[in-house]
């Protein structure tokens, strides 16, 4: 992608992704910020609370950011585009404890991850809302949990196959944002961008795929949810362009079904079509170290679906792997 800035960084194998290297001082002058928040004890219990904090780190961090990362995230939270942006260099905790489940380490550290993610959130002129995961937190952990290894979810260790992400609820997030904490250096979050196979797709599988008529599932073994949608819908955002979005998985057995018997013909066909596709990518990936964030698109775009479908590559081993994500909705 043409993009010209001094803090881009040159690497040849993420040629979609905008990345930012932002140095040393941010680090430093966020950490102070957040030290000086008093509101910060009740981040995790009052979504009001975090919204306050979100417009106190918002503010901050539009003196610290330099203007072009800022006009890149804002044009990324109004369009859409571009649809992976990877920031490095970004502050991390004083101290990430290692030991105990993942909430005893969520309540023993300190926030300034938290406050950054709110704070960029806010530079993209973006909302951040639970979405019916994780006891309604605004800031999610991604992180094994004993007993929770196999499943496919925020918990487990397996890889996952590419995905748009909440695809069965009502509301799909516009951005996901992951914040990497704990690296392990043999997983890693991929990523593969959806416009290049859309237009592949036959036109007769496009039409059924904007028809109502697709149940779609979220992983089994793990609180369960369904909700019967269109694979690509469209929706009106608040300046009332029309967003058209994705909701579709890299292997759909099992998460994408007929809603009713008349249709399981014309859903079957576009299951084969997905298939086919998508089914042989082995799309690129980066492993996030402490301190490096991406946020990307999560399936949609202004007249045309944009943005990425992601997954995670390889199984974890460091069991004190830690990611944190949050949903971001756009107004
Ligand atoms: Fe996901």
């Amino acid at each position: 992608m043409a993009y010209s800035c001094k803090n881009k960084v040159a690497e040849d194998s993420l040629q979609d992704v905008i990345t930012f290297d932002l140095g040393s001082k941010i680090k430093e002058e966020f950490k102070v910020l957040v030290d000086s928040e008093p509101a910060l004890k009740n981040l995790y219990q009052d979504q009001d609370t975090a919204m306050q904090i979100m417009q106190v780190m918002g503010k901050k961090l539009e003196v610290l950011l330099p203007s072009n990362i800022q006009e890149t995230l804002r044009e990324m939270g109004r369009t859409g585009e571009p649809g992976i942006i990877y920031l490095k260099g970004l502050p991390t905790d004083y101290y990430i404890p290692e030991k105990g489940g993942i909430l005893e380490r969520v309540n023993a550290k300190s926030k300034v991850s938290e406050c950054l993610m709110l704070g960029l959130a806010y530079i993209m002129r973006c909302e951040v809302r639970p979405n019916n995961e994780q006891g309604g937190r605004i800031i999610h952990n991604i992180a094994p949990v004993n007993g929770l290894e196999n499943t496919f979810s925020s918990k487990g260790t397996e890889p996952f196959y590419l995905h748009t992400d909440n695809a069965y609820q009502e509301k799909v997030p516009d951005f996901v944002m992951m914040y990497s904490l704990v690296q392990d250096p043999d997983v890693s979050t991929s990523y593969y961008p959806i416009s290049g196979f859309i237009e592949s797709f036959p036109k007769d599988i496009l039409e059924s795929m904007k028809k109502k008529q697709f149940k779609i599932k979220s992983a089994p073994g793990y609180s369960e949810i369904e909700g019967i949608f269109a694979l690509l819908s469209e929706e009106e955002d608040i300046a009332q362009n029309k967003k058209v979005r994705l909701r579709l998985y890299q292997e759909p057995r099992g998460r994408i079904e007929a809603a009713s018997e008349e249709v399981g013909e014309e859903v079957q066909k576009v299951i084969q079509a997905v298939e086919r596709i998508l089914k042989p990518v082995n799309p690129k990936g980066i492993s996030l170290k402490s301190g490096e964030a991406i946020i990307f698109n999560n399936g949609w775009g202004i007249n045309k679906v944009g943005g990425v479908m992601h997954g995670r590559k390889g199984k974890i081993k460091n069991l004190q792997r830690w990611l944190q994500r949050a949903f971001l909705f756009k107004r």
